[in-house]
């Protein structure tokens, strides 16, 4: 897929086919007084959709399309927007359409932003494991752009650079585990560090057992593929003096992700239904590793790190027993209750991991647990936070990036239910499962620093259509922590 950015008259003169939302389209400046009497007809019959699919209508010789533009009941305006020109992205390509005009000249940069993911949304596919894969067809998007044509092209080549971080985070998730395990990720995060000049630093068994990270070393025991913590990071402030306004410590966001290559649920095994779905367990990580690229990318003005918890809660004759306890890195210990709550365990590393790094804010993001699904769904992600600015600040990024998240609970009347007899806790709590996870976090979270929970377990991969994504990794979480980086770098300036 192309997408360029032109004035008026070049648009005009090359557009096979023209995309326009609703009213805010001088139209006489691309079509004849004929054609644009048939447009403004199309376009009073779309104000009672709603739609089902697009409409076609020969204008011109030419063919033009008319795209479904109703809004959709629960998306905002700009993801409505966004659903708008994916649609129209996929339709193109089905019929083979070399180039569509979009007609933006009045657009805000905020849609022209949305619109711009939306096509883009429409380019992903993945069908690596296809014998025969059939590439997409590449259409071109002409963005007659009027008097925004600077800011619009700065806007395109961060979506682009977006939009490659998504799909990267996709393309792990929907690896399957036999070619995706810790080590295969380790040599993926190593390329990734190269080509974008991130500094790693790679944890191995014998390093983790070393230095007592014993979250790790527990959940990744039982697999024959060995865990890992990665560490990558990239200071966008270093040499320079933004972010060292007099006195103030420069912001250091940390992300950390969970990266189970598979979860099987240990000796707690999951029931087969369950199963198939758990080749998504890293999306954490993988969705960490894909924002830190993109930041880096972009040169965001803010100091980023990212923490990769990476194994495989698998059945062997070393598994985790329910009932073993350990000693996570900082000194609590832990009591493992339940094989499947492995998650919070890896994450215990993670969060002490960031701790050392220097964080101001971190972000931990995790398939976390099977309550969040059945309380929020596919749609909503629910979120925790011990500092209001950082959650009011991840409901707003939210919002730009058409991601919705919820803000729950860190309720203190079920941290009890955590306590153990033998040890100071246990990885299982109270029937508010999701909460009892964050509860658990918490107790890893280095003190005075702002941090925030993200329990992608419902969003993060579907199995039937949702918005842009067919099947298979959403790429949810991506785009906001990008645009939080964004965020929390600009205003330390
Ligand atoms: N990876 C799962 C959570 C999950 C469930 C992610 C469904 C995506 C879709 C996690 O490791 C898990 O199994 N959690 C358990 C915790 C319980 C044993 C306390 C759960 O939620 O059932
Ligand atoms: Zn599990
Ligand atoms: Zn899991």
């Amino acid at each position: 897929m192309k997408i360029q950015i032109l004035s008026k008259e070049t648009g005009k003169a090359n557009a096979n086919a023209l995309f326009f939302v609703k009213k805010s389209v001088q139209f006489s400046s691309i079509l004849s007084e004929e054609a644009e009497n048939q447009v403004e007809s199309v376009l009073e019959g779309m104000e009672n959709g709603p739609f089902e699919d697009l409409e076609f209508l020969e204008i011109d010789g030419k063919s033009t399309l008319f795209v479904n533009a109703a809004k959709e009941r629960g998306l905002s305006g700009l993801d409505h927007l966004r659903m708008a020109a994916y649609r129209l992205a996929k339709r193109a390509q089905k019929k083979q359409i070399p180039v569509v005009s979009l007609m933006l000249a009045d657009a805000a940069p905020e849609q022209f932003k949305a619109i711009a993911h939306g096509l883009f949304y429409a380019d992903y596919k993945f069908d690596v494991y296809k014998s025969k894969p059939t590439p997409l067809f590449e259409a071109t998007f002409e963005v007659v752009a009027g008097d925004h044509v600077a800011e619009f092209k700065k806007i395109a080549d961060e979506v682009i650079v977006e939009q490659a971080a998504i799909n990267t985070a996709k393309d792990l998730v929907n690896t399957c585990a036999n070619d995706l395990y810790p080590e295969t990720f380790v040599e993926f995060a190593k390329n990734v560090a190269k080509e974008f000049g991130i500094s790693i630093k790679v944890r191995d068994l014998k390093a983790l057992e070393a230095e007592g990270f014993n979250g790790h070393v527990t959940v990744g025991k039982g697999s024959s593929h060995p865990p890992y913590m990665v560490t990558l990071d990239y200071d966008g402030v270093k040499g320079n003096k933004a972010g060292k306004t007099a006195g103030s410590k420069p912001p250091h966001l940390v992300i950390v992700g969970k990266g189970l290559t598979f979860d099987t649920g240990g000796l707690c095994l999951k029931p087969p239904k369950s199963m198939p779905e758990m080749i998504s367990d890293m999306t954490g990580a993988a969705s960490a590793l894909a924002a830190i690229q993109a930041i880096a990318e972009l040169k965001l003005p803010i100091h980023v790190s990212a923490v990769l918890c990476l194994a495989e809660n698998a059945i062997g004759n070393k598994s985790v027993l329910p009932g073993d306890i350990f000693a996570a890195k900082n000194g609590k210990t832990v009591m493992v209750d339940n094989t499947d709550a492995e998650g919070r365990l890896v994450l215990s590393d993670g969060l002490y991991e960031a701790g050392t790094l220097g964080a101001t804010h971190i972000i931990d993001l995790a398939t976390l647990t099977g309550a969040m699904v059945r309380a929020l769904g596919y749609a909503v992600a629910g979120f925790f936070s011990n500092d209001d600015d950082l959650g009011l600040n991840v409901i707003n990024c939210g919002e730009t990036c058409c991601e919705k998240f919820w803000s729950m609970p860190l309720e203190e009347e079920y941290a009890d239910a955590l306590k153990d007899k033998f040890a100071d806790l246990k990885n299982t709590g109270s029937d508010a499962g999701a909460i009892s996870a964050a509860l658990f976090l918490q107790e890893f979270v280095p003190e005075n620093v702002a941090w925030s929970h993200w329990d992608i377990a419902g969003t993060a991969f579907v199995t039937k259509q949702w918005k842009y994504t067919e099947y298979g990794a959403t790429g949810f979480g991506v785009q906001t922590l990008i645009e939080l980086a964004r965020q929390i770098g600009f205003a330390s300036r």
